[in-house]
């Protein structure tokens, strides 16, 4: 039986990788070039700045520091107002369910995602006060597949990573939670999220009575 459960946010619990992909289609289209659709797979998990440098794979013009800052500001500036439209609807499916479940059975709770905008979008889903401890993506040094930011949320909830299972949509994610030494459920799709240890279409299809003392 496990003691902890850890989740990221985009793609797991809200439905805003959309946003995240539209929001990088604007500043490229901006900026005078398009980006393909694998874009939005891979700047899952990844954080502002090296998403950026994704992006900016498909521009041949080169940017100094100071102008990347800038265009990940402005990027960030179309997320934000994105997500104002966000409503407990853009829970992805069983979300919801899943928090409430666990906090039922006094199952400790937290959240390791990559994104700055972490605590907003909880606020607007309606399940902030779901979450014991939410990992400030500002504090961590070392991005997804980098295992810090699972670890720090497991040190917080005072439980020790074997005793956690992680939750990810992104094979980044998944490395940082099997690097974390935490049993690693996957998201989405089987073939993207091989190396899981178990893949599920949605959090509605996981059973967590297989995991934890319900
Ligand atoms: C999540 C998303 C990424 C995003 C990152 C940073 O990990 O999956 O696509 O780049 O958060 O988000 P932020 O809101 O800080 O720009
Ligand atoms: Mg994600």
């Amino acid at each position: 039986q496990y003691r902890a459960a850890i989740f990221d946010l985009d793609g797991v619990i809200a439905d805003t990788a959309r946003f995240h992909f539209v929001a990088w289609q604007r500043l490229a289209k901006e900026e005078g070039f398009a980006i393909p659709h694998v874009v939005d797979d891979r700047v899952k998990g990844v954080d502002r700045m090296a998403s950026l440098n994704i992006v900016l794979e498909y521009t041949d013009r080169g940017y100094s520091q100071a102008e990347k800052d800038a265009l990940a500001a402005r990027k960030n500036g179309y997320y934000v107002e994105l997500i104002k439209a966000l409503t407990p609807a853009d829970l992805l499916p069983g979300a919801g369910e899943v928090l409430h479940t666990l906090r039922a059975a006094k199952v400790p709770v937290g959240l390791a995602s990559a994104s700055k905008n972490a605590v907003p979008v909880l606020q607007a889903l309606g399940v902030l006060d779901d979450f014991d401890y939410i990992v400030d993506a500002a504090t961590v040094t070392n991005g997804k597949p980098d295992p810090e930011i699972f670890l720090k949320a497991a040190h917080a909830l005072g439980v020790d990573p074997s005793l956690c299972v992680g939750f990810e949509d992104a094979p980044a994610g998944v490395t940082s939670i099997l690097s974390a030494g935490m049993f690693a459920v996957g998201i989405g799709e089987k073939d993207l999220l091989a190396d899981a240890h178990e893949v599920f279409p949605s959090l509605a299809d996981v059973s967590l009575a297989r995991y934890f003392q319900l």
